[in-house]
């Protein structure tokens, strides 16, 4: 890299030995900017971000930094802080950990990304917005689904106009998360506690607020069912405990422009989908189905005219007749392509509108979307500011 000016950002990258902070953050993201030989600003400048892991467990942080070349890591938080070279704290700590870490790295005068979500309920998640604001440091929440191949199809059919006028979206999410008796789980058992921050509202209605919102507009009101399918698991150590928390939601949401939105979210359903997540929208111009990766459309003009007939099987190949949207680019991973813009952020003051405040507005209709569910009525979203 003769000639070019590289800029060392020092991240203090907490809770790395975690399914989403080991993979998707340190290796998908961090370790893979580094092999791409960092993020090149526009000055010249290359942004090399230094990881120091942070974690409870020292032989496994020892274990992952030695895998990876890696030599700064600590289980003490407070020391990692403290280094001046560590510009960005980064946290993918279980949920419940997150606000006494966030607070930390705001009194060290930290920039700071994070795992969403960003807190457990909405009056913290805007004191911690606060809090940053009067430190004057920046701040970003992951908004993964954003990035999506199949997601940022759909975006781009809205933004061209594809669907004349959006009428409803139809979400299904989920698959079988298996119980750890006879199976291992496939997902931390702190998902299941409520008293531990799990539960798949306050898990996934946070996602639904961001691509609600930035596919389709603002969100009006949300009415939720929640429910606690699977009412005991095994954990990690093979003990059984009592499931505290919902493993599935029902959630409507009223948006803009009359838009409704119905999205299903659930560990105890098994997948007869294409994806793990689909979202089917319909317009009076047009359809489509997008999920992870792939995203189809019907227009109007090709939109076949089925007769209901219960005495005959099916004539038409329904499926058959929706088109593939082609990807017409390249799309990075979605929490790297995150990743690099937060570090431009930080570095050369890019633009990053994924900050505390968007945080809190996906807490804000999980939060909604709990009291819906336990009182079982329909509550308006009504706008947050700091
Ligand atoms: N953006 C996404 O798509 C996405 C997906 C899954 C999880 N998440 C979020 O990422 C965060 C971490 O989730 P995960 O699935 O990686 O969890 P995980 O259980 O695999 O990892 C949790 C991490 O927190 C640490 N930790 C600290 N205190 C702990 C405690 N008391 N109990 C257990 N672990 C403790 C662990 O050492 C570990 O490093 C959560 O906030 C979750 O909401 C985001």
């Amino acid at each position: 890299m003769a000639g070019l000016k590289q800029r060392s950002v020092g991240i203090v990258m907490n809770g790395v030995t975690g399914r989403m902070g080991y993979r998707q953050h340190l290796v998908r993201s961090i370790l893979a900017i580094r092999e791409q030989g960092g993020v090149r600003l526009p000055d010249g400048t290359v942004v090399w971000p230094e990881p120091i892991l942070v974690g409870r467990n020292e032989a496994k942080l020892a274990a992952i930094a030695k895998d990876h070349g890696l030599d700064n890591w600590t289980t003490d938080l407070d020391a990692a802080l403290a280094d001046p070279a560590a510009e960005i704290y980064f946290d993918a700590q279980v949920t419940s950990r997150r606000v006494e870490g966030v607070r930390k790295a705001v009194a060290a005068g930290k920039h700071i990304y994070t795992e969403k979500p960003v807190a457990e309920d909405v009056g913290t998640a805007l004191e911690l917005a606060r809090l940053a604001a009067s430190a004057g440091v920046k701040v970003g929440v992951v908004q993964d689904k954003l990035f999506l191949p199949g997601l940022l199809k759909l975006k781009r059919l809205v933004d061209g106009g594809f669907f004349g006028r959006v009428l409803s979206v139809r979400g299904e999410f989920g698959y079988w998360v298996f119980e750890g008796d006879w199976q291992e789980a496939q997902r931390p058992s702190w998902n299941y506690r409520s008293e531990d921050g799990g539960g798949i509202i306050i898990d996934m209605f946070c996602h639904w607020r961001y691509v609600l919102e930035d596919i389709f507009g603002p969100v009006r009101s949300v009415q939720a069912l929640a429910a606690t399918h699977v009412p005991e698991r095994v954990d990690e150590g093979g003990r059984p405990y009592a499931c505290t928390a919902d493993d599935a939601a029902y959630g409507i949401f009223e948006l803009d422009g009359g838009i409704v939105a119905q999205v299903n979210s659930s560990w105890a359903t098994r997948v007869f989908r294409d994806e793990l997540v689909e979202f089917q929208v319909d317009g009076t111009e047009g359809s489509a189905v997008a999920g992870l990766r792939r995203c189809r459309v019907q227009h109007r003009s090709v939109t076949p005219k089925p007769v209901w007939n219960p005495d005959l099987p099916a004539t038409e190949d329904f499926r058959g007749q929706w088109q593939d949207v082609p990807d017409n680019a390249e799309f990075d991973n979605g929490f790297k392509a995150q990743w690099e813009l937060f570090l431009r952020h930080v570095v050369a003051d890019g633009e990053f509108p994924w900050d505390f405040l968007a945080g809190a507005r996906g807490v804000q209709l999980a939060e909604l979307g709990l009291r819906s569910a336990h009182e079982g009525r329909r509550i308006a979203v009504e706008p947050l500011s700091l």
